[in-house]
């Protein structure tokens, strides 16, 4: 089950003039971790009811006291906003987490991509941190290809040229600025299929794209699609290459709910058996949440995987925009975009 723990802000720090780094301090005083990549959800209060986003850690577990995430402004973006514009230190924030699938593997890669942009380099710079702070032994080749308008507006850029310069021997940092040129270190243009190809062989090489490399991929989702679609092009393993995307999917479609027919969902993993129904064509974060029952989630799309559950009985839809997969026991579901095909299904979530 879900468990929402309070924070305060015991420092904020400007990153460039629409992001921000705040650091947290659990109100309970038990110890908090999280790994690498991983990120919280922020929980809030809006005029609709509940809401959640997604803001990941720049900090690593062994390099740096307390928890920090780094929040970019986002147009429109009412939360984000508040975090840039608003929130000071001594507030208190909630949030559910950690989460995220966007970690490193054990044992880890010979050479390890990213392609980020913007705020797409907080989930890397914790990864950063691990790499060549805290794990010494395994010290794969890192190539960090990072997009931004200038250099102003490049989060981080004082401490990625730092680790740039303290381990040249392992660590490849290029920048891409599409508004700035001149800027050492820095290419000019935008980020495209044939320019991140001609990047690739030239600092990584075929073969190892090929041969045991991982790529890491945090940006926008058209710059997600090109980056692993030019890395498939070289003939890297789709399961070698982890995206990270948070904007919500607003193009699946939801199910006609039929009230006269219910599914039984047991929640295994709980001290005491829970159990709720759900209707034909709700999904069963929708039915859990309906009957106050605390199930995580960020997204509620399918993207983010916060609601992975495992299918322990009985069969469940996964219904993504693209595509529904029918999944069984052993299996893992987003509980999110799942629907109960059989009339019983056990689960167990974790977290
Ligand atoms: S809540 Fe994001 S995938 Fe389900």
């Amino acid at each position: 089950m879900e468990h929402v723990r309070q924070f305060t802000v015991v420092g904020k720090k400007l990153e460039t003039t629409d992001s921000v780094t705040l650091t947290l301090q659990p109100v309970d005083g038990l110890p908090f971790t999280y790994q690498p990549g991983q990120y919280l959800s922020f929980v809030f209060q809006s005029a609709t009811g509940d809401q959640r986003r997604a803001y990941s850690f720049s900090t690593c577990v062994g390099v740096d006291a307390l928890p920090q995430v780094t929040v970019k402004r986002v147009v429109n973006g009412a939360y984000s906003t508040q975090l840039v514009r608003e929130t000071e230190v001594g507030d208190t924030v909630f949030a559910a987490g950690p989460s995220g699938l966007f970690t490193l593997p054990k044992p880890l890669p010979s050479t390890i991509i990213y392609l980020c942009a913007g705020s797409g380099i907080t989930p890397v710079m914790s990864h950063l941190k691990y790499l060549l702070e805290v794990e010494t032994n395994a010290k794969p080749h890192i190539v960090l290809f990072y997009a931004n308008r200038t250099a102003a507006q490049t989060i981080f850029k004082k401490q990625l040229d730092t680790l740039a310069a303290a381990h040249p021997d392992r660590f490849t940092l290029i920048y891409i600025f599409s508004r700035e040129s001149g800027e050492k270190q820095a290419l000019h243009g935008h980020m495209n299929n044939a320019l991140f190809e001609q990047l690739l062989k030239k600092h990584v090489g075929a073969s190892r794209i090929r041969r045991g490399a991982m790529a890491y991929l945090c940006a926008p989702t058209a710059l997600i699609r090109m980056g692993a679609m030019t890395l498939r092009l070289l003939d890297m393993p789709d399961e070698n290459i982890r995206r990270e995307v948070f904007v919500p999917d607003n193009r699946l479609t939801l199910r006609t709910v039929d009230k006269s027919k219910t599914h039984t969902i047991r929640l295994s993993g709980n001290p005491e058996p829970i159990s709720f129904e759900t209707y034909e064509g709700e999904t069963i974060l929708n039915a859990a949440l309906r009957q106050g029952i605390a199930l995580p989630y960020t997204c509620k799309s399918g993207v983010c995987f916060t609601c992975l559950a495992k299918c322990i009985k009985g069969e469940v839809d996964v219904a993504f925009f693209d595509a529904v997969k029918r999944e069984g026991p052993g299996q893992m579901v987003n509980t999110c975009i799942g629907y109960a095909v059989s009339k019983e299904v056990e689960i167990a979530v974790s977290g």
